[in-house]
């Protein structure tokens, strides 16, 4: 139950359950994909249960599809959506501005398509994921296998012209094989310690044939949800400038950790 939740649980949780305050009736609903996105989708799948929510999914991943049909939460396409109304999903980093490093979790392509064609980006997170500077995550990018060892040198020469500190790159790893996205693609993990001009490395990277998409996320994000692990809840908007402060009470009703294996 919530008592037993780790402080790092109990920060995304609420910065889930805050979150979900921002899904009204009849929306067309982006669901992002990691730990902290798991959360938002048994949050709403709560609230559809108990209050007879009526929203539309679109799922980021195989995991939070599956995830979201399990919670009662009905599943559409993107292209049977079109255009969403909101998508809320976590981050591995947020800056200043909001710009974000996704894709820690793989799926950073369908990530972006899905937050792109949304009227609004809520992103979740736990404190940790604040930075002053975006790039001491290693920032995925998605690259397609034909090649991929070539387009990894590329990417590796054009970093030597970019302002980063770091240029290593890895190939991300599933055990002995390498990792596989949803849309059968690899992920290269680049190494880059600090980045100095995001959105120019964003556009950069995105020139390299054989890169799909990289997992920078530029004036895409409109408010985070920011979980601390005594249950206080941040909100930050960067198109209003406003910042409000709240705590989330667990509640009797709070019957969603039940099935909180992620
Ligand atoms: C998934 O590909 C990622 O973009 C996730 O949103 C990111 O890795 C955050 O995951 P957690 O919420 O598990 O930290």
């Amino acid at each position: 139950m919530s008592e037993n939740l780790s402080p790092i649980d109990t920060a995304k949780f609420v910065a889930a359950k805050r979150a979900s305050e921002f899904v009204a009736d009849g929306m067309k609903v982006g669901l992002g994909t990691g730990s902290t996105a798991a959360w938002l989708v048994r949050c709403l799948g709560e609230r559809v249960r108990e209050e007879g929510l009526k929203i539309s999914g679109v799922p980021t991943s195989t995991r939070t599809a599956e995830l979201a049909r399990q919670v009662g939460i009905k599943v559409i396409s993107l292209d049977e959506a079109r255009w969403l109304d909101l998508t809320i999903d976590g981050a591995d980093e947020f800056d200043p501005e909001l710009n974000l490093i996704k894709g820690g979790g793989g799926a950073l392509l369908q990530e972006k398509i899905v937050a792109t064609a949304s009227d609004q980006m809520i992103v979740i997170a736990d404190v940790t994921k604040q930075v002053e500077r975006l790039g001491a995550f290693p920032l995925p990018v998605e690259v397609i296998p034909f090649g991929w060892q070539t387009t990894k040198a590329l990417i590796e020469e054009t970093l030597h012209a970019m302002d980063v500190m770091g240029q290593k790159t890895t190939l991300r790893m599933n055990g002995d094989r390498p990792f596989i996205t949803d849309e059968g693609n690899h992920i290269l993990d680049l190494h880059l310690g600090s980045i100095g001009n995001a959105r120019q490395l964003s556009l950069v990277l995105n020139q390299i044939p054989g890169l799909v998409e990289n997992g920078l996320f530029i004036d895409i994000c409109d408010i985070v949800v920011i979980g601390h692990g005594d249950g206080k809840v941040e909100v930050q908007d960067i198109n209003t400038g406003s910042h409000e402060e709240g705590s989330i009470e667990f509640a009797e009703s709070d019957n969603i950790f039940r099935d909180s294996a992620e």
